[in-house]
């Protein structure tokens, strides 16, 4: 679990985090949404320790990421697995070689080690064939799925993903959705996804929270953002005219009895 506790964050005295505090649970989904410019990106590198608070505690099970020492800080890493905007494949290197990356890294394992779990990673996301390919040779959704083989090499116990359906058409988008939410059942990890989409919202919104201006504007599950009164979620929610619609055939299901 991690819990975050008052967490403000100004940029030139522009304040851009505002005093959130939110628990992510493990084994689930934890989306966190909102428009462009709310400050999703910002509090993600928080958590992770890219950028330093103002002010406010990370709880990683109890220990605050930001007093932590490098060392500690370095041990914590290890367990974080990053899905960047934008897949963030080295060009030079093969799938696998990218997948083994992070076990060169942070492992002694041999080569021969590296490669099996390496290829292991990439069988769980259905990639086993590409491991020889270069980026440059595979589909925007086949480098997803790369970078996800990547972000779990190492086991992680926290995964972060900052809006991984960037770029994907919205079946494809379903499926990396899919997969990032089966891999955090199965491997029981904490997982945070930022995301403006609200399909993967209605798809793995076990815990959302909405950022509105740096402050956490709401909290609940994908079944209560539907019938929520709050008025600026409901701007955002229902900005798409296929979520307007939904709610329209609702409302009057539920007038009809
Ligand atoms: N290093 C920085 N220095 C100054 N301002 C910054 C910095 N990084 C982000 N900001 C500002 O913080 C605000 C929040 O940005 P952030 O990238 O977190 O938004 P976001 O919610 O991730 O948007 P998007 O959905 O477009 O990715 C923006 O106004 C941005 O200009
Ligand atoms: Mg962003």
């Amino acid at each position: 679990m991690i819990a975050t506790k008052d967490i403000y964050k100004s940029f030139d005295e522009k304040t851009v985090i505002d005093d959130i505090s939110v628990t992510f649970d493990a084994g689930k989904t934890n989306l966190i949404i909102g428009r462009s410019g709310s400050g999703k990106t910002v509090f993600m590198k928080i958590l992770i320790g890219l950028l330093r608070p103002d002010s406010g505690q990370i709880l990683y099970n109890g220990r605050n990421l930001p007093s932590m020492r490098k060392k500690e800080l370095n041990l914590l890493r290890r367990e974080m697995g990053m899905l960047f905007q934008g897949s963030a494949l080295f060009d030079s290197m093969t799938v696998l070689e990218n997948v083994m990356f992070p076990l060169t890294m942070f492992t002694r394992d041999t080569w021969k080690e590296r490669e099996k779990r390496a290829n292991f990673c990439l069988e769980r996301v259905n990639l086993e064939e590409a491991g020889h390919l270069y980026p440059g040779e595979i589909s925007g959704g086949m480098m997803k799925r790369a970078a996800i083989a990547r972000a779990i090499a190492l086991n992680p116990k926290y995964l972060f993903c900052d809006e991984p359906n960037s770029g994907l058409d919205p079946k494809t988008s379903l499926l990396i959705d899919d997969l990032i939410h089966d891999l955090t059942t199965e491997y029981n990890m904490t997982t945070v996804i930022n995301t403006h989409d609200m399909n993967s919202v209605m798809n793995i919104g076990e815990k959302i929270i909405f950022i509105n201006e740096g402050k956490k504007e709401w909290e609940g599950t994908k079944e209560g953002i539907m019938n929520s009164n709050n008025q600026t979620l409901n701007d955002f929610v229902f900005a798409s005219d296929l979520f307007k619609r939904i709610k329209e055939v609702e409302n009057i299901m539920y007038e009809e009895g």
